[in-house]
């Protein structure tokens, strides 16, 4: 079965969308946050910690790719209800990410109107483009980079709490990290059916996502990206450590995948030559 035919095997569809119904109902009852209402704006502190709101800044350009995100993955998977619809609420979920930590630039007094203005039109003049070719590929490095990207989220949460705390800014990544957890959920649930509808073809999807894993726009499309890579080194938010342990021995072992199978059937060496 080709990759394509995979997508729009009908019981695999009608399974990707009870899925998803399930996700999104669950969303709406519990996980729904109002970025106005919701946060103590009034309890920002200006003295946190300058290196947390340098963080921050880089997680909220990361965020600001949105448009490429959802944008260049859709065409993939337009012919998948369940996928298609997963994104759609997915980039409603991911907008707030950028808009609240944006505001909490701003409302803490760590960068000014001008400031952002200028950050935003630079990282929309760069474009992110798709790591992986298909929409297997796309559901593995999305399924990682969740997790990846809830890793990095939670622990900022506590590196700001350890460093001078900041109630407004907890709450926002409080729902962030809640936000990115359920989408690595979901994104794994997909994977797992892909999993049990062809192994094979699902692990040789993940295997490149997890041996060049790296963060999106970070290392290629922000200004002054080794700084902003040793930022998040300095404060242990994440490195290569974090991530041997944290994203890949994690997954293989909650998605039951071994070693030797994500490295690959080996290549025999001729004898003769
Ligand atoms: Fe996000
Ligand atoms: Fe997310």
């Amino acid at each position: 079965m080709d990759s394509a035919a995979l997508s729009f095997n009908p019981e695999v569809e009608l399974s990707l969308w009870r899925i998803y119904r399930d996700f999104f109902d669950i969303a709406e009852r519990k996980r729904r946050w109002r970025v106005r209402d919701d946060i103590p704006w009034d309890e920002c502190n200006p003295n946190l910690d300058p290196a947390i709101a340098d963080v921050v800044e880089t997680f909220c350009c990361v965020e600001l790719y949105l448009p490429d995100y959802v944008g260049k993955v859709l065409p993939l998977v337009r012919r998948s209800k369940g996928r298609t619809w997963f994104y759609a609420n997915w980039g409603y979920e991911e907008s707030k990410h950028s808009l609240a930590l944006s505001d909490w630039l701003l409302r803490s007094g760590h960068r000014t109107e001008e400031y952002m203005f200028d950050l935003e039109k630079k990282v929309f003049e760069r474009e992110w483009n798709l790591p992986e070719g298909d929409h297997l590929g796309m559901l593995a490095y999305a399924m990682v980079q969740e997790h990846a990207t809830f890793l990095n989220y939670r622990n900022l949460r506590q590196r700001a709490q350890a460093l001078g705390g900041d109630p407004a800014l907890d709450r926002v990544l409080a729902f962030v990290s809640v936000d990115e957890a359920a989408h690595f959920g979901l994104f794994k649930s997909f994977f797992e059916l892909y999993l049990q509808v062809d192994r094979d073809r699902a692990i040789a999807a993940l295997r490149p996502v997890l041996n060049q894993f790296q963060m999106p726009a970070i290392h290629d499309l922000l200004d002054e990206s080794k700084s902003r890579i040793a930022r998040i080194r300095e404060l242990e938010l994440f490195n290569e450590e974090i991530f041997i342990r944290d994203v890949y021995t994690h997954l293989l072992n909650t998605l039951n995948v071994t070693k030797a199978e994500l490295r690959g059937p080996r290549v025999k060496k001729s004898v003769l030559v």
